[in-house]
């Protein structure tokens, strides 16, 4: 019924659906009965610090600005991590922006952020039950494809006022450097030095919660070599994910006719960029010091083989958006269930356990 209506509209429908029945205990309970699992000792571990029931994260971009929190803790998922928010509330770019290419188990993506701001997000926050760690996804605010280009001051100043804002109420954020479809961050932290610049200025915010920054996709060892010498004197910073690629990168793996792309701007998610957000995790995991980052392996998963493939090559933790769309909520259990089974195949009684065994084995 959902793929019949328009997909914007069966996004928000399906929000506004969780907002509603999370506000009702008996659904609630509902919900966890049909999606949660019981917890397998095998899967339970932490992310930075932070206790997961199991490895699987809903990722940025589904509940922009909190409003189904009283849901999310309810769908089977170990964390989940709402936004992308801004300092000031955005309508995003002009519609439509969202396009279904379900052969591919893909969807292009031209949201442009919009988001209720970082003043209304942090209310819904403090008001929520705490059930599972939920992260807040910070960016740059999208004043429109006709906004004058921003200048430094105001790129750093907008990330820190969300910051400040969320901060005390998300339990991790994520800084969000590279939105494939909007203006005033992407271009801003591919700039050698900008990353630091933002990090110096958020040290002086004493952040108790652990920060992970989502990166453009990025396979080059020198370039994550030099984002690495960048990161490394701010200990809040605990981990890295990768974020899609603008347009349409060569880099992509599509199975089959594609339609008509050229109708449909924006950045793409799914099947297509997982071997590419492979490539990425593997590359970072061969360089980073695992005792102080993790990596979230986000991209393209839809079952436990992707899941276990990321972990193998050096994602702790997991976060899927794409699956849900063309699966449903089911498919987070259906996950870990079969999850546990390959690892126990393998003779791993503990998911750390395969933690980037294959980073730098040139499995990808
Ligand atoms: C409709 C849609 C909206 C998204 N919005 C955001 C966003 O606001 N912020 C962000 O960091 N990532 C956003 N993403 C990217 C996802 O968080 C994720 O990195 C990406 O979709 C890859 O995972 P998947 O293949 O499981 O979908 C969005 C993705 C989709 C499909």
């Amino acid at each position: 019924m959902l793929f019949r209506l328009d997909p914007e509209l069966a996004h928000a429908a399906t929000v506004e659906c969780c907002r509603w029945t999370g506000r009702l205990a008996p659904l609630r309970w509902l919900a966890s009965q049909m999606f949660e699992d019981a917890s397998n000792e095998c899967l339970r571990s932490e992310l930075a610090g932070l206790p997961l029931a199991n490895p699987i994260g809903l990722a940025a971009g589904w509940d922009k600005s909190g409003r189904a929190l009283g849901m999310l803790g309810h769908l089977g998922f170990g964390f989940a991590e709402i936004g992308s928010i801004s300092a000031r509330p955005s309508i995003g770019n002009p519609k439509p922006r969202l396009f279904r290419l379900p052969d591919q188990r893909a969807i292009v993506v031209n949201y442009g952020l919009p988001n209720d701001g970082a003043g209304m997000v942090a209310r819904r926050l403090a008001a929520r039950q705490r059930r599972i760690p939920i992260g807040a996804n910070i960016v740059k605010t999208n004043d429109g494809p006709g906004a004058a280009a921003a200048g430094d001051d105001e790129i750093l100043d907008d990330y820190c006022h969300s910051v400040a804002t969320l901060a005390p109420w998300a339990d991790y954020l994520t800084l969000n450097l590279s939105c494939p479809n909007a203006s005033g961050g992407k271009d801003f932290f591919a700039a050698t030095g900008n990353i630091g610049r933002l990090l110096e200025r958020l040290a002086t915010l004493s952040i108790a919660c652990p920060v992970f920054l989502k990166l453009a996709p990025n396979d080059d060892l020198e370039e994550l070599r030099r984002i690495l010498a960048e990161v490394e004197p701010f200990d809040f910073v605990r981990g890295f994910l990768f974020n899609l690629s603008p347009g349409k990168p060569p880099a992509l793996q599509w199975t089959g006719p594609i339609g008509d792309l050229g109708a449909m701007p924006g950045a793409v998610s799914g099947a297509p960029v997982g071997p590419l957000i492979d490539r990425c995790i593997a590359r970072l995991a061969s360089l980073i010091n695992r005792r102080r980052y993790v990596i979230i392996g986000v991209g393209g998963i839809f079952n436990a083989e992707d899941a276990y493939r990321k972990i193998r090559l050096g994602a702790s933790a997991l976060q899927l958006y794409t699956a849900l769309v063309y699966e449903g909520p089911g498919v987070v259990r259906q996950i870990n269930r079969s999850l546990v089974e390959l690892l126990h195949r393998d003779g791993f009684s503990h998911i750390s356990q395969a933690v980037g065994i294959d980073a730098g084995s040139g499995r990808v």
